[in-house]
């Protein structure tokens, strides 16, 4: 199937990173949010992005308004009726993610695919909120997006070969590399990663080393681009607590169990480089 028009639902850092790939790779695009300032945000996120490619000189100044030409900011979820294509990157709540899937699916062509960038939630229980479970499948982009070469494609119980096929090419298009997976509690990506940045909290709270240490361990040990917990601030305390939840509910293992800093933290509203403070303070 060729997909011409895509349309990403929500405009946070990874809904607006997948909005600038998918205009980089010439597809029309529609970023959604729920209010126009959340959208404006989206959008001079993606020109900031875009800015920094300029000075690196990967892209022109042209390019630059090209692809922002591409993207049309929405507030409501009309725009899915003209789209081939939509990629869902809201919060990880199964009851939000219910309601924009039954909308979708109401709003969207037939033939339309709509994928979910959740990093751990069901994809087989998000497409039982539509009557088009075979064209359900997790798109999981990695932050952030543009520079992340993996899309972690998972498949739920009634996903076709096709729709999986299509969902690869245009991955590919984005010049992003898809790997496949089933759809089991966490994917491959994050029932491995969650693990290590939990450990690494565990060992902050129990005052194994600072947390400069932990990172720096693991910078040079493992040559890791970063430490475990500076990459827990970019990722998002909220939503790594959020991820070992889905992973304690769906093994019913102790491993999972999230440091009692981590719930702390998140307690306190210090959820990382978005809110200015989580294990780092940021300027
Ligand atoms: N837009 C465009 N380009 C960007 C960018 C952005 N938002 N952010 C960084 N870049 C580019 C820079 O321009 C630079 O380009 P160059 O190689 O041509 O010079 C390159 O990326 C590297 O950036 P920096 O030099 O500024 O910084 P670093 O070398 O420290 O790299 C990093 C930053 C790419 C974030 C690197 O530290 C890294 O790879 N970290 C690990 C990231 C990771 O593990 N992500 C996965 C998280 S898990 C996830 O997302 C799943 C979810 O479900 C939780």
């Amino acid at each position: 199937m060729e997909v011409k028009t895509i349309m990403v639902i929500g405009a946070g850092q990874m809904g607006n990173g997948i909005a600038q790939v998918a205009a980089q790779a010439g597809y029309t695009t529609f970023m959604n949010d729920i209010s126009e300032d959340l959208v404006d945000r989206g959008m001079t996120a993606i020109a900031g992005s875009l800015d920094r490619m300029v000075k690196k000189e990967k892209i022109t100044a042209d390019d630059k308004t090209a692809i922002l030409g591409r993207i049309t900011p929405a507030v409501t979820l009309d725009p899915a009726s003209e789209c081939d294509l939509v990629i869902e990157a809201v919060v990880e709540k199964m009851s939000i993610k219910a309601d924009i899937f039954s909308a979708l699916d109401r709003l969207a062509p037939g033939h339309a695919i709509l994928a979910s960038n959740t990093s751990s939630l069901p994809i087989t229980g998000i497409a039982a909120h539509t009557g088009r479970p075979e064209k359900v499948i997790g798109m999981h982009f990695m932050n952030p997006v543009p520079v992340m070469k993996l899309v972690e494609v998972i498949n739920g119980l009634a996903t076709t070969p096709e729709v999986t096929a299509t969902v690869r090419a245009v991955a590919e298009a984005m010049g992003k590399i898809p790997v496949e997976c089933r759809d089991v509690p966490g994917f491959v990506s994050n029932r491995v990663l969650m693990v290590m940045i939990n450990e690494a909290l565990w060992e902050l709270y129990e005052g194994v080393a600072t947390a400069e240490g932990i990172d720096q361990i693991m910078k040079l040990g493992m040559n890791h681009p970063m430490g475990p917990l500076a990459l827990a601030d970019l990722i998002g305390l909220d939503t790594v607590l959020a991820i070992l939840g889905v992973l304690q509910d769906g093994y019913g293992d102790p491993k999972y169990r999230p440091s009692p800093l981590l719930k702390s933290y998140v307690a306190a509203g210090w959820l990382g480089r978005k809110t200015g403070r989580g294990i780092y303070e940021y300027k």
